[in-house]
């Protein structure tokens, strides 16, 4: 193993390694299923010899992944998919400890990010593990021919799975991804569970605001918005729920939300978030219309869910009142606080989701991988779903981590299921 001196590395201060090193044990407790593949991995070395550049939010909980896939044999490159949301004492601690090459800085700016992409694809990976897809995006508009070495590839969010499929339909993806994200050990619980806690987290570490009694209006009830919707509820706001689906608006409205356009959730929201994965749900109609001190932030995979330049142009000035809280000052009087610039608020003033709702995120991406190498060759240039007996096995796993049996069919009960004949 390389000293830590001659891994190649961009990260902050090398010197907050012992505090990476801390937090990220802690995290490794409540990751049970990741413990286990990891003993597996470190038997059977399933990525032997295999290069893997993982461009995926640098967090304790990433940590712990990047450490399962080395142990499974791969030569990793970590390097962070959002300029905001690096941990850079887990950055310090995966070179000094675990010679794993990390190019991530919280708080870098966009050159850097891209810089740091780079960095990670100077590996020349057979692996490639996204979130967000930048990192596939990278490699095929500016390294295609790099793009021949990789055996296939691993997705980890909403955002990035659409942006795949686009690739696919169009023809230009030129390896097989798995789409972690759709496995459903990973949305239903880290999408649902993770964001849900993790937002209201964010939110609350970096305003201090009083949840309960305020107005909360959460823009888009996918799996994200879901789970905020009913966390907000569960701190005692009165939550207000945008769509712009009409069957999910109607789940929203029977989960007992009340349901308007944003135009009319502006003029009454106190706290404002975004997660739809799309962009300018929040814009200058709505800033036009909102409460003096309306608070705003997104926890969707890119800045782009809020208009911040429409936000720029209305204001005659903004300071940094907190951290990660921008006050804008617009030309009427009125202030609209922005948190953390707009990017996922849970990852850039809290600390992300859970490590336990992790556990299964990212045993489903350490096996994504195993099965791509086992399916080398086999796959196409397609984005492919999770094995469901990965997913079936994950869920098991974690059953089992948590000390919680089940009941299982009994043999008459399997032949009743089969069976068509059988009525009153
Ligand atoms: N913060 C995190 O840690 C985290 C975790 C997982 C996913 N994500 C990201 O969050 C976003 C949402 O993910 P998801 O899994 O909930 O997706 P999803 O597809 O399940 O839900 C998105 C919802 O937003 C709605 N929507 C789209 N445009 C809208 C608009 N203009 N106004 C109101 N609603 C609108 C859609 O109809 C859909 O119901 C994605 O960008 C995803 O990558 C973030």
């Amino acid at each position: 193993m390389p000293a830590a001196t001659e891994v190649r590395c961009d990260v902050k201060n090398i010197g907050l390694a012992d505090q990476g090193r801390t937090r990220i044990d802690w995290a490794n407790q409540s990751m049970k299923v990741l413990q286990l593949i990891r003993k597996e991995f470190s038997k059977s070395k399933p990525l032997k010899g295999i290069r893997v550049a993982a461009c995926l939010h640098v967090t304790t909980e990433t940590a712990n992944l990047a450490i399962t896939l080395r142990e499974g044999g791969a030569d990793v490159v970590l390097c962070a998919s959002n300029p905001l949301s690096t941990q850079d004492d887990v950055a310090a601690c995966l070179v000094r400890d675990y010679s794993i090459p990390v190019f991530a800085i919280k708080g870098e700016d966009n050159d850097t990010y891209y810089q740091h992409i780079l960095a990670a694809l100077e590996h020349n990976p057979q692996i490639t593990m996204d979130d967000g897809a930048d990192l596939v995006t990278t490699m095929l508009t500016k390294h295609q021919a790099k793009a021949d070495a990789v055996i296939g590839g691993t997705e980890e969010t909403t955002t990035g799975v659409i942006r795949l499929r686009a690739m696919a339909k169009q023809g230009v993806l030129k390896y097989p991804v798995i789409a972690v994200n759709d496995a459903m050990t990973k949305h239903l619980f880290d999408n649902r569970y993770g964001t849900g806690q993790s937002t209201i987290d964010g939110v609350v570490r970096c305003t201090n605001v009083l949840l309960a009694g305020s107005k909360f209006v959460v823009a888009g009830y996918g799996w994200c918005g879901r789970g905020l919707a009913m966390r907000a509820r569960g701190m005692g706001a009165d939550v207000i729920v945008t769509e712009i689906d009409p069957t999910r608006a109607l789940e929203a409205m029977m989960d007992g939300f009340r349901v308007m356009t944003m135009t009319d959730a502006a003029k009454i929201g106190d706290v404002f978030v975004t997660v739809t994965g799309n962009k300018s749900v929040i814009g200058q109609q709505h800033f036009n219309v909102m409460k003096d001190g309306a608070i705003i932030a997104n926890s969707g995979h890119f800045n782009v869910e809020i208009d911040i330049p429409a936000l720029d142009s209305m204001s005659a000035s903004k300071r940094t009142t907190r951290d990660f809280v921008e006050e804008y000052s617009l030309k009427d009087g009125r202030k609209i606080n922005l948190l953390g610039e707009g990017r996922l608020i849970n990852l850039a003033a809290a600390e992300g989701h859970p490590a336990s709702v992790m556990d299964m995120s990212f045993a489903n991406q350490a096996l994504a991988a195993e099965f791509l190498v086992k399916n080398r060759g086999k796959l196409e240039k397609k984005v492919y779903s999770v094995p469901e007996e990965q997913d079936k096995r994950v869920a098991k796993l974690k059953l089992e981590a948590v000390g919680v049996n089940i009941d299982k069919l009994t043999p008459q009960q399997e032949e009743y299921l089969a069976s068509w004949s059988e009525g009153t």
